[in-house]
C-alpha cells in the first residue's frame, strides 16, 4: 500500500471515529427515564447543565430526576408524564400540585419566551380567584380553601366575566391564577370536585419545529446544537455526517473533496477526545463546509 494512500486512509478512519461515530451515538441517542422515551427532539441534560454539545431543541432539554422527567418553563417545573413523538404533544403536571388532594396553583403557565411550544385544542384554561373578601352569593366556593372569612372560586375561564362578578373578583382577591387542564379531566364532573383530580393528569402542550431545522429533518437528520443558548444548528444525518442543512447527497466529486477536509481536521483534534474538542472539530468542518 502506498504511503499517501494509508495516510489518507488512517486519517479518514480517524475522522470517523472522532466526529462522527461519537456525535450520533452520544448526543442523538434516545433514552429513558421511568417510562418516558426521550429522544429528538428532547434531549436528556446531562447533570442538570445545559452544558457541551446536544441534539434536540434548545428548550427541550429534561431532567431525569428519581426516574422522573422534569421541565422547565422558563423557571417554573412541571414533570413530564408523556411525550408522544406521532402527534408532538407532551403533557405536562405542574410540580407544586402532584400529591395534593386540594391543589392550589401558585403561578399561571408561562409560554411568552418559548414559541416552540403552544396550548392544544385539548386544554381547557381554569380560572382560579383565591382569598377573596368579595363573596358572590350565586357562585359556589372551594370548601377545602376557607381561610378565615376568605374564600376561594374557580370558574373555567371566561365564565367569571359572564356571570358578571369578574371586575370584583379580580379587586378583591388575593391572587388570580390561570390553571390548564385537559377538557375532558372535567367535562362529566363538576368543577369544584374535579379541579383537583384534574390537575395532577396534567395538561398538553403541542410542539412546532423549530424553523431552521425543517430542511436538516425532511432529509432524515436531526438539528443539533451547540450551547442551549444558541440559535445556530447543524445537521447530523442518519449515516452519521455532520452537515449545516440538509442531508441530500451532492456530487460524487464535492463529497470526496469533502472527506479530504474532514480527514484533515480530523487528525489535528484526533488525540483529544472531550466534549469540546468534539464540537470544535465539528465547527471547523461546517466552517469550510460554507
Ligand atoms: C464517545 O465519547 C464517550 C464519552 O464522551 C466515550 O466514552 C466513548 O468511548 C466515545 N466513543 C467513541 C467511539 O469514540
Ligand atoms: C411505569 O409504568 C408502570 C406500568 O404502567 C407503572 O406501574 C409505574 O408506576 C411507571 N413508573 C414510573 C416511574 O412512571
Ligand atoms: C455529575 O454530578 C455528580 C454528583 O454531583 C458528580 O459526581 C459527577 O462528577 C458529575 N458529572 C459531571 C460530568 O459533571
Ligand atoms: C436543576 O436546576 C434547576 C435550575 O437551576 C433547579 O431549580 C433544580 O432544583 C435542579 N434540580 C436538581 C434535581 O438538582
Ligand atoms: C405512533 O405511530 C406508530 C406507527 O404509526 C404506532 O406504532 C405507535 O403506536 C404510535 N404511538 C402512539 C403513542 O400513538
Ligand atoms: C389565604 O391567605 C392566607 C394568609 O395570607 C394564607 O395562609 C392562605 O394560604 C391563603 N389561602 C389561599 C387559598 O391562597
Ligand atoms: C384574606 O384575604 C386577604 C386579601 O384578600 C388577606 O390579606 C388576608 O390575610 C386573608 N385572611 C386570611 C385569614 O386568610
Ligand atoms: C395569571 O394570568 C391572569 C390573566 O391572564 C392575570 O390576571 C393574573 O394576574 C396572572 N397571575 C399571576 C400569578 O401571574
Ligand atoms: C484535551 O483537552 C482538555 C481540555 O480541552 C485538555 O485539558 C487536555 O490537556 C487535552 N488532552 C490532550 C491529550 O491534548
Amino acid at each position: 500500500m502506498s504511503k499517501t494512500l494509508y495516510y489518507f486512509l488512517s486519517a479518514l478512519s480517524i475522522i470517523l471515529v472522532t466526529c462522527h461515530a461519537n456525535t450520533t451515538t452520544t448526543a442523538c441517542a434516545p433514552s429513558n427515564c421511568g417510562n418516558l422515551s426521550i429522544r429528538y427532539p428532547f434531549w436528556k441534560k446531562y447533570n442538570n447543565t445545559t452544558d457541551g454539545e446536544f441534539c434536540g431543541y434548545p428548550d427541550f432539554g429534561l431532567e431525569c430526576y428519581e426516574n422522573k422527567a422534569i421541565m422547565t418553563l422558563p423557571t417554573d417545573q412541571y414533570y413530564v408524564t408523556d411525550i408522544n413523538y406521532n402527534d408532538s404533544s407532551i403533557t405536562l403536571v405542574d410540580i407544586d400540585v402532584v400529591d395534593q388532594p386540594c391543589p392550589r396553583a401558585r403561578h399561571n403557565v408561562s409560554l411568552q419566551n418559548i414559541p416552540s411550544f403552544s396550548l392544544s385544542k385539548l386544554d381547557l384554561p381554569l380560572s382560579f380567584y383565591f382569598n377573596c373578601s368579595f363573596q358572590p352569593s350565586s357562585v359556589q366556593k372551594i370548601e377545602c380553601m376557607t381561610s378565615g372569612r376568605n374564600q376561594s372560586y374557580v370558574f373555567t375561564s371566561g365564565d367569571e366575566d359572564d356571570s358578571a362578578y369578574g371586575d370584583d373578583l379580580r379587586r378583591q382577591c388575593q391572587d388570580h391564577v390561570v390553571v390548564i387542564v385537559k377538557q375532558d379531566e372535567i367535562e362529566n364532573g363538576d368543577l369544584l370536585d374535579g379541579f383537583g383530580g384534574a390537575m395532577q393528569k396534567g395538561f398538553l402542550l403541542d410542539w412546532n419545529r423549530a424553523g431552521n431545522c425543517a430542511e436538516c429533518e425532511q432529509t432524515g437528520g436531526n438539528c443539533r446544537f451547540n450551547t442551549a443558548a444558541s440559535k445556530e444548528s447543524s445537521c447530523i444525518c442518519s449515516d452519521g455526517r455532520i452537515v449545516s442543512k440538509t442531508c441530500k447527497k451532492g456530487t460524487l466529486v464535492l463529497s470526496f473533496f469533502m472527506k479530504i477536509v474532514e480527514s484533515f481536521f480530523g487528525e489535528i483534534f484526533a488525540h483529544n477526545n472531550t466534549q469540546l474538542h468534539r464540537s470544535e472539530c465539528l465547527d471547523y468542518i461546517n466552517l469550510f463546509r460554507t
